[in-house]
């Protein structure tokens, strides 16, 4: 598995696997874009792009620009050398791993933003936040000259917000999302996870529980999301510790609230547990 640390190394990596042929269809390249502290939600997404691609790049770069000014960025789990492990075992081919300066120069002043998308659910209580995700996704899209991006469900309203910009910029990458990998109790996996305490760690299975209800019901023919909405802040109200910051029922691809559920519909919460903010969604039938 190759290092590459700069833009220009990443784009010579996938330049010499297009001479070898990445355009006959037989060889596509694939991106896992992660910030580090990987684990296996991320595992998923490179093991799907292996099986998938002809040659794989995970990126692991802690973006600045999508953390607020009073957010986790600085005390954001860094575990590079157990990352290159990870990644080396799930069937990467490189990782790219570049410094803040290589993909924001001195003076950068470029942002990509999808309007509209970037304000609702995660965006709404994050603000830029999205507007960063979009910009870095973008460098990373086209530094690598990616065939396929992967990307996680369990950061619902980021796929959407992606899915547009790929479209609206004429991206050739092609966005495939991967299911929730889970803990066997529920918890849906994420970097944040470390911070929680063991009664945090506890407390944050309400997540997950308030999607299964919202499933359940759902399953049973409940249609107003008013009614799976109220049912999921009845499963919160049991947990008082935990803070919600939303609980949505969207269309997927605006991000709009819908009155009735229809299948794909978006199901999302997201809730502070302490001092760590957890998201968790499902798709409904
Ligand atoms: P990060 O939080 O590291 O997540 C990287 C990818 O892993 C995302 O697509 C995310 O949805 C996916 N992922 C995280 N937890 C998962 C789980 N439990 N199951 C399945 N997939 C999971 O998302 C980001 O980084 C950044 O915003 C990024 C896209 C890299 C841009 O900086």
């Amino acid at each position: 598995m190759e290092l590459l640390r700069t833009v220009a190394e990443l784009r010579r990596w996938s330049h010499a696997l297009r001479g070898k042929g990445r355009n006959d269809g037989g060889h596509p390249i694939g991106l896992v874009p992660t910030m580090g502290a990987l684990h296996a939600g991320h595992a998923s997404l490179i093991r799907a792009a292996a099986a998938s691609c002809g040659r794989v790049a995970v990126s692991i770069f802690v973006n600045p620009t999508q953390f607020g000014p009073n957010e986790d960025y600085a005390r954001y789990p860094r575990t590079f050398e157990a990352d290159c492990a990870l990644a080396r075992g799930e069937g990467a081919d490189a990782v790219f791993a570049p410094s803040v300066e290589e993909l924001y120069p001195a003076g950068a002043a470029t942002f990509v933003e999808v309007e509209g998308l970037s304000n609702r659910l995660d965006g709404a209580s994050r603000p830029g936040h999205f507007r960063g995700v979009a910009t870095v996704v973008t460098k990373l899209l086209i530094a690598s000259e990616a065939d396929r991006a992967f990307f996680g469900q369990k950061d619902a309203a980021q796929v959407a917000v992606l899915r547009r910009m790929v479209a609206d910029l004429r991206l050739s990458a092609e966005i495939v999302v991967c299911p929730i990998v889970r803990e066997p109790d529920g918890l849906a996996l994420s970097s944040r996870n470390l911070f929680l305490s063991a009664a945090e760690r506890a407390q944050a299975l309400v997540l997950s529980r308030a999607v299964r209800q919202a499933e359940a019901l759902a399953a049973a023919g409940e249609r107003r999301s008013s009614a799976l909405i109220a049912a999921a802040q009845r499963s919160f109200a049991a947990v008082p510790e935990v803070r919600i910051d939303y609980i949505a029922a969207v269309d997927w691809a605006t991000l709009d609230p819908v009155e009735i559920a229809a299948p794909g519909t978006l199901f999302a919460v997201a809730a502070w547990v302490g001092q760590t903010r957890l998201i968790d969604n499902t798709i409904l039938n």
